[in-house]
């Protein structure tokens, strides 16, 4: 089962032919937090083993900070249960210069980590606080669920879309983009991002080193360099900053990302909506579903990386043609003005998008969602729905003219079928 590496780009038969299969997909009865069905033993041992990382509160001594947003992914991740979302927001700050550019770095930036540590002997390093007059942009916390069926998804699945959206959704003005991005193989792809609000990570395991490092700050192989509080290394040259023996990153082989993104690649997806609901014909007919594709498959083999060196393992039995009920088609949009975020593109945590573009949220696991939009700004499914366009500009106009239009039971039936997802 052991192979050498396979270039992730896995052209699968079916393209776009998925819609069809939206109700009959494997049955995937798994409970929401636990792991897909179907794990292979040694899959099981991996997800046991990212579980403890993913679940466990890090003190200094096992590499926690010199600054942190909190002391373990569990903090944040864990509504309604752990792997889930949050209404917590997360803080990032730049400054935009008087010629218009941007400096994501200035002052300890992009990541605002509020809290600092104490390490030996007896060094206090103070949390961050946001810079005056810098730029500044929140983001509400992410569910995990079926990240592993994400990031298999094959590329040319995603790019096809892309091509699919230009060609039929032109009437609508709808053309999602896809935010390329190197990944972290040597050497590196250019391949379609999909993690992130913006879309700005290509793999979960970037994706999830990049939290490691920058939510609890935990240093890898993929983020060597520690982030210090207001981006001042020189404050700890008289402190002992204990290296980051859990992270396990004294041999170049990152075993402590890997299984990190082990539990996220292992944990189920939110159950598939029950069929025959009327509002699932009208999310087709008024057009959410240009954007909001219900369903990417896999390919009929999925290989994953258990190394950084490219050994592979695989084809998994969980992950491997298996349908991905998402409900996005993982691209960037332009959401008009009303929508700008503050960050413009080519920073961390944006990668091309600009200001106006954002992923296609996935609507999988929206029944359990108090909070939406990628501000937590709207606190129910119809305020969600007219923040798409609420001054009729950005891609999704004239779809939610399509749905302000609708009959009061037909926009119930809609959200109806959008709350049970
Ligand atoms: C302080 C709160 C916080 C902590 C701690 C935290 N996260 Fe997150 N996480 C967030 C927020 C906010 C986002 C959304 C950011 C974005 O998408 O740009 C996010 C996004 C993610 C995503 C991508 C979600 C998506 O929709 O594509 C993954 C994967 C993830 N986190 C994993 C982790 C892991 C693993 C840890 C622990 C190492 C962790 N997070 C710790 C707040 C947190
Ligand atoms: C042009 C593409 C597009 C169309 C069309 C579209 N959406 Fe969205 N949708 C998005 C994007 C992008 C986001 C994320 C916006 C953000 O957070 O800034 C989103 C977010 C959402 C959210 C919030 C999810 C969350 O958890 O935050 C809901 C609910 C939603 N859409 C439902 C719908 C419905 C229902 C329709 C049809 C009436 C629809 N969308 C049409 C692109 C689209």
């Amino acid at each position: 089962m052991f192979t050498q590496r396979h270039f992730p780009v896995f052209p699968t038969i079916v393209a776009f032919a998925v819609l069809a299969v939206l109700c009959c997909g494997s049955a995937q009865a798994q409970q929401l937090g636990g792991p897909l069905p179907n794990l292979d033993p040694q899959e099981a041992k991996w997800y046991t083993a990212g579980q403890k990382m993913f679940f466990r509160l890090w003190g200094v001594k096992e590499g926690l900070g010199p600054v942190t947003t909190d002391g373990g992914c569990v903090r944040c991740h864990k509504s309604p249960v752990i792997g889930g979302g949050a209404a917590r927001l997360s803080t990032y700050f730049g400054l935009t210069n008087p010629d218009g550019s941007f400096d994501q770095s200035y002052l300890g930036g992009p990541f605002l980590q509020p809290f600092g540590t104490v390490v030996p002997p007896s060094c206090t390093i103070p949390g961050e606080i946001i810079p005056a007059g810098a730029t500044v942009e929140k983001r509400l916390t992410s569910p995990l669920f079926g990240f592993g069926l994400i990031d298999a998804i094959a590329d040319a699945d995603i790019l096809n879309q892309v091509t699919f959206e230009l060609n039929n959704y032109q009437a609508d003005g709808i053309h999602g983009m896809a935010n390329m991005e190197l990944d972290y193989h040597s050497p590196p792809l250019l391949r379609p991002g999909r993690f992130g609000r913006k879309a700005q990570q290509p793999t979960l395991l970037q994706q999830v080193s990049s939290n490691f490092a920058h939510d609890l700050g935990i240093t890898n192989p993929l983020v060597p360099l520690p982030d210090c509080s207001q981006g001042n290394c020189s404050i700890n040259a008289n402190c002992m900053l204990p290296p980051d023996p859990n992270s396990r990153n004294t041999t170049s082989n990152g075993p402590g990302i890997l299984d990190l993104s082990h539990y996220e690649r292992f944990l189920a997806p939110p159950p598939p909506p029950i069929p025959g609901q009327p509002g699932q014909a009208i999310f087709t007919s008024v057009g959410c579903i240009e954007c909001h594709l219900p369903s990417y498959h896999t390919p009929t083999q999925v290989f994953f990386d258990i190394d950084l060196k490219g050994t592979q393992f695989g084809p998994s039995p969980s992950l491997s043609n298996q349908p991905v009920n998402l409900y996005s088609d993982l691209l960037l949009h332009d959401m008009g003005k009303l929508n700008a975020g503050a960050f413009p593109a080519n920073t961390l945590i944006t990668a091309q998008a600009t200001q106006q573009m954002w992923r296609t949220t996935p609507l999988w696991g929206t029944s359990v969602r108090t909070v939406f939009w990628h501000d937590g700004k709207t606190k129910d499914i119809p305020s969600a729905i007219l923040q798409h366009s609420p001054d009729g500009t950005g891609e999704a106009a004239a779809v939610i003219g399509r749905y302000k239009a609708l009959s009061p039971s037909d926009q119930a039936a809609l959200i109806a079928f959008v709350a049970s997802l």
